[in-house]
């Protein structure tokens, strides 16, 4: 099978290194060669020490390599089935993007973008055919990480999805079907283990170490929200929930965190400025976080609620499987559990008159309840 992959940047070549492994022959194009270079490098650094760990055959290693064709123009993508788009998150720069790769490619390709946040109907609907257009959503690093959603548009082929599908397990990967919503499944769901997280930082009723540790304790979780943020990079968690916050039409549940903007205007950025909630200098002392349980007991109840109404509300609104819904949260971001699971181990009602606390508290439309909470 022939893939074009358009951006050889991190999620390209990711998906190029998937791809080209599952044996597919890969065209790999970026308009910045120097960067397709780079990335071609870094990846056979990386099959090298695939080779070394013994976790693949230096014969696999270099066929994986040999798979992959860099290209220095889009119609070299002519004879391909399928064109996976991995360039900058514009959406103006991918449509036109988009209507070049039409022109170059046989009517049968399927043409599909990575993209995090762009409605795929909005960009499916610049293509002369729409139907073949299809979100393929790859997590960061796409070797490593399980999880794609793959999102139809509303002018979708109704058979694309479960070919693609179909596709992507033969890839290795475990794969959910979702409606196209502002952050599809993971990064729409995921929002409060931020947003609630910052709140309580910024109303100053926990430290950022208190939060994370009450979370990773009482939650299981592998990170705290702010470690996580820190590694993410705060600039681009903040970009994720601004373009929620606007395509939800402002929906006061998705408001982003004033704090967050302001650590990523002073560019205290996380892990890759070497600061973020946390110092990563060399010998920086982060300070232990001071341990009280019933605070944790309150951090842990209020962002788990808030996660699990939201997965409660995706299942309402049907934007994927309850399967799907719970496969999304534990193999997208590592949640020890599926949320619907999880509200049913808690006790729906506990979520119900937690949120109930928070909305008298606060009154504040951020803490309503999805109507289906209430019924289940
Ligand atoms: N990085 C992530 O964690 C992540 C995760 C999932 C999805 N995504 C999405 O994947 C896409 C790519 O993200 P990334 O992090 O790999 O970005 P990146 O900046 O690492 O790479 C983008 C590449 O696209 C190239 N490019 C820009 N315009 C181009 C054009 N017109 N034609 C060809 N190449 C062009 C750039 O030269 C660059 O090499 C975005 O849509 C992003 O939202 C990113």
């Amino acid at each position: 099978m022939k893939i074009g992959i358009i951006g050889s940047g991190t999620m390209g070549i990711g998906i190029a290194q998937v791809a080209a492994t599952s044996g597919c022959e890969v065209f790999l194009y970026d308009t910045n060669s120097a960067q397709t270079e780079k990335s071609l490098l870094s990846l056979k650094k990386t099959l090298y020490k695939l080779v070394e760990k013994q976790k693949i055959s230096p014969e696999q290693g270099e066929e994986i390599f040999s798979n992959i064709r860099p290209c220095n123009q889009l119609q070299d993508f002519a004879t391909c089935d399928l064109v996976i788009e991995a360039i900058i998150e514009n959406k103006e720069i991918k449509s036109k993007v988009f209507q070049n790769v039409e022109e170059t490619v046989s009517e049968n390709c399927v043409i599909a973008s990575n993209t995090s946040s762009i409605s795929i109907t909005s960009l499916s609907s610049e293509l002369k055919n729409p139907e073949r257009f299809i979100g393929i959503h790859f997590f960061n690093p796409a070797p490593l990480m399980p999880l794609v959603e793959i999102i139809p548009g509303l002018l979708t082929n109704k058979n694309l999805p479960h070919q693609i599908y179909a596709l992507m397990v033969s890839w290795g990967k475990i794969s959910v079907i979702a409606k196209d919503v502002p952050g599809f499944i993971v990064n729409r769901i995921a929002r409060p283990f931020y947003g609630e997280a910052l709140r309580i930082a910024e109303e100053q009723i926990a430290t950022a170490e208190q939060i994370d540790d009450a979370m990773r304790t009482l939650g299981n979780f592998k990170m705290g929200p702010f470690e996580l943020m820190d590694l993410i990079g705060i600039d681009v968690n903040f970009a994720v929930t601004k373009t929620v916050y606007q395509d939800y039409f402002y929906d006061p549940k998705y408001k982003p965190s004033l704090l967050q903007q302001r650590m990523s205007e002073a560019k205290l950025l996380g892990r890759k400025t070497g600061k973020g909630f946390y110092d990563y200098s060399e010998n920086a002392r982060n300070p232990a976080a001071e341990k009280n349980e019933e605070l944790y007991e309150q951090i842990f109840m209020r962002i788990i609620s808030m996660l699990i109404n939201e997965a409660v509300e995706a299942k309402r609104l049907k934007i994927a499987s309850d399967e799907d819904l719970e496969l999304a949260m534990q193999k997208g971001v590592n949640y020890p559990k599926g949320l619907l699971a999880w509200g049913r181990e808690i006790g729906y009602r506990k979520i119900s008159e937690t949120l109930q606390n928070l909305y008298e508290e606060y009154q504040e439309e951020r803490y309503r309840q999805s109507p289906l909470l209430r019924e289940i």
